[in-house]
């Protein structure tokens, strides 16, 4: 859908923001470039749309070399959203978010209907369509600037710091809203961060920028966590690469391993043998039904002659589903004395231990 081939950009003053550059970007991906501040993920994007134009190269948009596109109609398929958000403060928000179907002559209804629909997409109450921007929360405006760039429907958008400017409560739920509209929408979205958590949350495919506009890595996060091409890459993933990597990988994606289970009514003395086998000092108690009741220690059951029903059982506080990541598995490990966390299924029945060697071995 967007693809740079060799694209040079040279300002004026002698200044080259982006070198060489080659990138692709596939139909209904989230293409996020990062890198620090003045590396040039601004202009790559804005090349995009023409807003400034390749000095070398070649640029194509759907099949279609960008200098050879009169720029309104190249803008009209590309929705564009920056960190100012840029609504025009005496507008309406309604007035704001029909900016584009008024330039491309949809009439009044038209109009009118896909605001309203739009406001409920992006979450917006019905109540701001007649308030101005200055009358929002910087996370609603930041919403209406998403709103307007979706108005008709463009199959690219281009995102700039989309949500830079709000605190990282409300950006940690724009993006979660921005995920949930994107599997609806499916849009072809490149978005500019210079924040790597950000950009592991959002993308399904990182390019990483160094200054100058050079390409480090174009990959999967999963691939450039778990293999960085070289120093520049890794510096910029920065400390903690192991856990960034257990929160991409679901529970799903590793085998449980069956762990010390017992029933109820099982005797203390089974209960200490099956403690013994898998090299723990407790058990997990599982009834009829595969719920987990908790565990107990094995020397809590009491005398060879009690069952396991009778200890007191501890419960597992937390415990994690075939979508949950390895991280909150981590989490849950941390969270127990046992040190393990149960995996249950979604009727919550029990279905394993995860146990940190696990983990560690996936990582590794
Ligand atoms: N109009 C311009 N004229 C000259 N240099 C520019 C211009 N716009 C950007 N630059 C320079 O190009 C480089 C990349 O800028 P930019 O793409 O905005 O970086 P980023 O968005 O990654 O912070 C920077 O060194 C910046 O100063
Ligand atoms: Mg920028």
């Amino acid at each position: 859908m967007i693809v740079f081939e060799s694209v040079n950009k040279t300002f004026p003053d002698g200044t080259t923001a982006v070198a060489s550059l080659d990138l692709e970007v596939g139909e209904g991906e989230v293409a996020v470039l990062v890198g620090p501040s003045g590396c040039g993920k601004t202009t790559t994007l804005r090349m995009i749309n023409r807003m400034i134009e390749p000095t070398g190269g070649r640029l194509t948009v759907n099949g279609r070399d960008v200098m050879s596109v009169d720029p309104p109609e190249l803008r009209r398929g590309i929705g564009y959203v920056i960190q100012q958000i840029g609504l025009f403060p005496h507008r309406t928000i309604a007035e704001n978010i029909a900016t584009v179907p008024a330039l491309v002559g949809w009439d009044k209804r038209r109009t009118r209907e896909r605001v309203d629909e739009l406001m409920t997409t992006i979450g917006l109450d019905a109540g701001v369509a007649d308030r101005y921007p200055h009358q929002l929360s910087g996370g609603q405006r930041q919403r209406v600037g998403v709103a307007r760039a979706l108005a008709v429907d463009p199959p690219i958008m281009l995102m700039d710091e989309p949500f830079g400017a709000v605190d990282p409560i409300v950006r940690a739920r724009l993006q979660d809203e921005f995920l949930r509209l994107q599997s609806e929408v499916n849009k072809t979205i490149a978005f500019v961060t210079h924040d790597i958590d950000e950009a592991i949350k959002m993308g399904d495919r990182i390019a990483i920028f160094s200054q100058g506009g050079h390409l480090e890595q174009y990959d999967t996060p999963a691939n450039i966590l778990a293999e960085p091409a070289n120093e520049f890459v890794e510096s910029f993933l920065g400390g903690e690469r192991g856990l960034k990597r257990l929160a991409l990988i679901p529970v799903a994606e590793i085998e449980a391993d069956p762990g010390p289970v017992v029933a109820p009514d099982d005797s203390a003395e089974h209960a200490a043998r099956v403690a013994a086998e898998h090299g723990t000092d407790w058990v997990v108690v599982v009834g009829p039904d595969r719920r987990v009741r908790g565990w107990t220690f094995v020397d809590g059951v009491g005398d060879a002659r009690g069952t396991v029903g009778d200890a007191e059982l501890r419960p597992f506080a937390l415990q994690v589903a075939a979508g949950d990541s390895l991280r909150a598995a981590l989490n849950a490990m941390m969270a127990s004395r046992t040190g393990v966390a149960v995996r249950v299924d979604g009727d919550r029945r029990y279905e394993g231990i995860l146990t940190q060697e696990l983990l560690s071995r996936t990582i590794r």
